[in-house]
This record gives C-alpha cells, sequence and structure tokens, in this order.
C-alpha cells in the first residue's frame, strides 16, 4: 500500500520515524518491545534506563551507558517482517523539546503514544503541533489498557477535539483494566488475545469471520462480547474508516489500543507503520526539492552530537539521508562550505550494534565522526548545491546573561558559546547595548548541562545570571521598516548566533505593543537553520 509506486524495493522497505509522548506515557518500554521483536535485544529489560541518568541525556546514552550494552544514541535501525524500520530517539525530558522538534525534521512519521488513563497531555499536544507543521502521518498507540483506562469513545474523541484530527480505530480494546483480555483488530477480523503471564510474547492471533462468527464466544466471555459488539458497531457508525491517503496526509490518525509493558498490540502497530505508514518522502530543499529515488545521493544534518569522549571535540553528525544509494568512502560535496568531504567512517545505527555502515539507502540515518564541520541544517550531494529546508529553530523560553568567570576570557567564552550554538545545544545572543552574551534554551537543565560542558571541554567556569528578558522574536520586515524599529528599540534588540536581528521581549504585552504599534514588522518563533 504505498503512496510513491516508483521507489526501488530498497528504499520502499524504509520506515523512518520517531515516537512522541508525554514523559511516563511508555515510549522506552515501546521501543524495548520494537527492538525485541526486532530481534535487535534478546530480553527485554535489557534496555531500560532509570532515574536522573535517563532523564539528563537521551534515553538510549544513558543505557549504553548504564547496561554496557551498545544501543546507540540518536537512532537505531532494525527489520520486522519485510520492512527496515530506522526508528530516530526524541528525548523524552520536555528541557530537549527543541532537538525533538528538529528530529522530527529527519522522520518520515510519528507514532504517538498516550496512556490510556491520562489522553493527551501537553507534551504531547506539543509534539502533535510539530508533527502538523510538517504535515507528518501520524499513527496512535493508547497504551497501558492492561490500567484502569478511560472509556474508548471519550479517549478517541479527546483526540479528536484536542488535535483536530480524525481518528479511525485499527483495534479495539475488550474489556477494561484487570479485564482487558485483548484486542479486536477492525482491519483484518482478528481477535488478538493479551498473555498477562509472559510479557515479552506476543499476543495470540485468532481468525475469525467478523463479531458475528461463533469461534469469538470460546475467547470472549458473554458481557465482554456483548459490549464489544455494541462498541463496534457504534464506532463503526460513527467513527470514519480507514483512508490512507488521509493518513498519509496527516488528516487521520488510525489508532491501536495495547500495552507496552505486556508486548501487547505491538506487532499490530509495527505492522501498522510498514502498511500504511508511509515511504521515504521527499525533502523539501531549495532550489529544489529531493525526491528519494534519485540515484544521486544528498542528505542533511539534523543533529550534532559531542562525543562522548571529553578528551576528543569529535562530534557525530546524524544524517539523513534524502535520497540514492550510499556507500562508504563516498565523496560527498558539504554545500555551505563548498568543500569536499570523504565519508569514510559512516556509522550505521543497527540495534544490536554500531557498525561502520558500508552503504545506506534513502531513508536511513547515517553517523558522520567529524571535528566540528558538520553543523545542523548542512546539507550533503554527489556535486549539486542544494540545501535542505525546513529545519527550524525555535525561539527559546528561558533567557540568561552568561559570564566567565574570569573576565579575561571573554572572548573564549565567546567561541565556546558560538560552539554550542552550532551544535544547536543552546542560542546565543548578543545585544545591541552593552557586551555581553544572552544564553536562550528551551528548558532550564539545558543551563546546567551547558555551564558544565563549557567548564568540561573549554576549562571555562561561567556563570548565568537572571535577564530581564524571558524570550525572543526574529525580526523581518520591509528595511526601512525594520530598521527604524530596531533604532528606536535598541534596548530590546540583539543578534543570534547566526547575525540575524532578533527582539528581547520581558512581557507578552512587548510583543503585542510591536504588533500594534509596528504594523510593517513581523515576529516569529521560529525561523529556518541554513
Ligand atoms: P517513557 O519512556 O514514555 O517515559 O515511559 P516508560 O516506557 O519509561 O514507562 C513509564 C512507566 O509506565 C514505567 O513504569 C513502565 O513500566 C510503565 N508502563 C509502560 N507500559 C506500560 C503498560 O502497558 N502497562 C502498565 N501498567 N505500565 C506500563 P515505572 O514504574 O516508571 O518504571 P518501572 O519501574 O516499571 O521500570
Amino acid at each position: 500500500m504505498s503512496n510513491r509506486p516508483a521507489l526501488p524495493p530498497e528504499i520502499a522497505r524504509r520506515r523512518t520515524f520517531a515516537i512522541i509522548s508525554h514523559p511516563d506515557a511508555g515510549k522506552t518500554t515501546l521501543t524495548e518491545k520494537f527492538l525485541l521483536f526486532g530481534g535487535a535485544i534478546q530480553m527485554a529489560g535489557q534496555v531500560r534506563a532509570k532515574g536522573e541518568a535517563r532523564r539528563t541525556r537521551s534515553d538510549f546514552m544513558s543505557m549504553e551507558k548504564e547496561r554496557g550494552i551498545s544501543v546507540s544514541a540518536s537512532a537505531m535501525s532494525f527489520d520486522y517482517r519485510d520492512f527496515r524500520y530506522n526508528l530516530v530517539d526524541t528525548p523524552g525530558h520536555s528541557d530537549f523539546s527543541e532537538d525533538t522538534y528538529r528530529t522530527l525534521t529527519a522522520v518520515d512519521a510519528a507514532v504517538m503514544v498516550i496512556d490510556g488513563a491520562k489522553g493527551v497531555e501537553s507534551q504531547t499536544r506539543k509534539l502533535f503541533e510539530v508533527c502538523r507543521l510538517r504535515d507528518l502521518p501520524i499513527l496512535t498507540f493508547c497504551n497501558k489498557m492492561d490500567r484502569e483506562s478511560r472509556d474508548t469513545f471519550e479517549i478517541v474523541d479527546e483526540i479528536q477535539e484536542n488535535l483536530a484530527i480524525d481518528v479511525t480505530p485499527a483495534s479495539w480494546p475488550i474489556g477494561v483494566g484487570r479485564d482487558f483480555i485483548g484486542c479486536y483488530d477492525l482491519l483484518r477480523d482478528r481477535l488478538e488475545l493479551m498473555d498477562r503471564a509472559d510479557r515479552n510474547r506476543r499476543a495470540a492471533s485468532i481468525e475469525i469471520n467478523g463479531l458475528d462468527d461463533p469461534e469469538i464466544e470460546k475467547h470472549v466471555p458473554a458481557h465482554l462480547l456483548e459490549k464489544l459488539r455494541e462498541e463496534v458497531e457504534m464506532a463503526r457508525e460513527l467513527l470514519p474508516p480507514l483512508d490512507i491517503t488521509a493518513v498519509l496526509q496527516g488528516t487521520m490518525t488510525p489508532i491501536w489500543f495495547g500495552s507496552a509493558i505486556n508486548s501487547f498490540g505491538v506487532k499490530e502497530l509495527m505492522d501498522g507503520i510498514g502498511n500504511y505508514g508511509p515511504e521515504p518522502q521527499p525533502t523539501p530543499a531549495t532550489p529544489r526539492q529531493i525526491a528519494p529515488e534519485e540515484s544521486k545521493v544528498a542528505g542533511f544534518v539534523f543533529k550534532v552530537q559531542a562525543n562522548m569522549d571529553p578528551k576528543h571535540r569529535d562530534r557525530v553528525a546524524f544524517v539523513r539521508l534524502a535520497s540514492g544509494h550510499f556507500e562508504r568512502g563516498m565523496k560527498l560535496l558539504h554545500v555551505r562550505s563548498k568543500k569536499p568531504m570523504a565519508v569514510s567512517n559512516p556509522v550505521l545505527f543497527l540495534a544490536a550494534d554500531r557498525e561502520l555502515a558500508e552503504e545506506a539507502w534513502a531513508g536511513d540515518i547515517i553517523g558522520i565522526p567529524n571535528h566540528g564541520q558538520l553543523r545542523i541544517g548542512d546539507t550533503l550531494t554527489e556535486g549539486e548545491a542544494l540545501r535542505v529546508t525546513g529545519i527550524p529553530s525555535f525561539a527559546p523560553e528561558l533567557l540568561q546573561n552568561v559570564r566567565a568567570g574570569d573576565p579575561m576570557k571573554a572572548k573564549h567564552l565567546e567561541k565556546a558559546l558560538m560552539q554550542f550554538a552550532e551544535e544547536g545545544a543552546a542560542k546565543v545572543f548578543k545585544p545591541q547595548i552593552g557586551s555581553g552574551f544572552i544564553v536562550g534554551v528551551v528548558g532550564q537543565l539545558q543551563f546546567e548541562v551547558l555551564g558544565r560542558r563549557i567548564e568540561d571541554e573549554y576549562g571555562l567556569p561561567v556563570r548565568f545570571e537572571s535577564s530581564q528578558f524571558i524570550s525572543a522574536r526574529w525580526v523581518s520586515g520591509p528595511k526601512d521598516k525594520v530598521e527604524r524599529f530596531a533604532e528606536a528599540n535598541k534596548q530590546h534588540m540583539a543578534r543570534d548566533n547566526d547575525g540575524d536581528l532578533v527582539y528581547l521581549t520581558r512581557l507578552q504585552w512587548d510583543i503585542d505593543r510591536v504588533e500594534r504599534d509596528y504594523p510593517d514588522i513581523t515576529l516569529t518563533a521560529t525561523k529556518e537553520m541554513m
């Protein structure tokens, strides 16, 4: 069921996706089950990270450290049935949400995990909105059905109302909480029964011929069956049927009900991603978009991660291949610097191991170790000067002044800050008045991480101090109007780390005032990274 039939089979079988969820909904558990079913790990429980470690770094990184297993940070690949899945990690902690947002530019679909008792939570909504900006297809997994959960219609309604997306049930839960026994697969007319005894076992599938098949009575107690028949009838009347085009356009989400911890509903979800989740999609770029089936390789950096080893300044750039068939040793053009780059030691993140990538296809994620040449938003091609667009940079939600402990080291501090800004770890603003820097982040924890890294990696103790400003907006408009605006609001103006003009705000009122008094000026909370 493909939306772009012309892809070479190796590309057509790739599914590159991320999981979006509110912390605690079950993302880690679900990931673990994906890996288990994908044959990447032998036993569930191997990949769990706990407590603070998990919250301060990417889940996968802390797993790697704590468990001594080589599950890579940020991206993992595994095979299940006919498909190659590339799961790109989105850090669970809301403090790193900007990273998360950018990650979503590297995927073709998202799996939204919600907790059946809690429904749509704040972080889910935020991430969903970003998916929507890109019309990303979303498949929903309603987790923790083994516990007391909300009424199924209520959950579906809440998603429809809250997120303004059509919801079509792919499965329907049978029983609630302790009485939950499994699901009826509405797409394949099958009964899926949960095995509470063995949490790592896939559920038993029982082929039946619709809800009136007497076979079903052997497996579902009468009172649950009656309710199931009633609800399914109602659901079929009230809710839209699966429309694959609408799913691919991001206006409809199929929902599966399950329990990740019990491995229940997971294989149906994986099949769903395979069957309905999109193949690698074209990548927006200028001056033209890049189609995955193009024979020439192109890719873009969506994430940069400093090496775990603090003695080396090496970084790994995570590159999503937008097109072609990549082979190790290829020389690619680094479009921003116009310099060729031999990619001799790329890493492929097969979940079982971090491996040298001998080859990769459009849709895959490869890691390219480098010394800082590769930045977020950079494009690599086989020669054409293409630039991938749509990699957003978000206005920070927290601002602080930063000072070097030793005032003589101000220049060093500037260098360190610029480097972290390039990595996407923070925004750095140079106010037009005064000599200091303001650092902007999305969550408080980022200040701590940044402070620690500047000290560790540059030997520079730094101090963060509160700033009168709370956020920043990028400024655009006709040149003369922008100049006049900047002149009249000097105490608010700054340049970001790319040299672009921003307006620093103290209160929402500042933004309202600009909108009222300067109708030609546009203030935006996002900008493209180039
Ligand atoms: P996250 O990555 O989205 O933050 O969630 P995570 O998978 O860590 O799951 C959060 C908690 O919910 C964990 O419990 C996990 O065991 C539990 N959980 C996940 N899936 C299910 C499910 O299907 N049913 C039930 N009942 N619980 C589920 P915890 O107590 O925080 O951790 P742990 O002690 O179990 O490791």
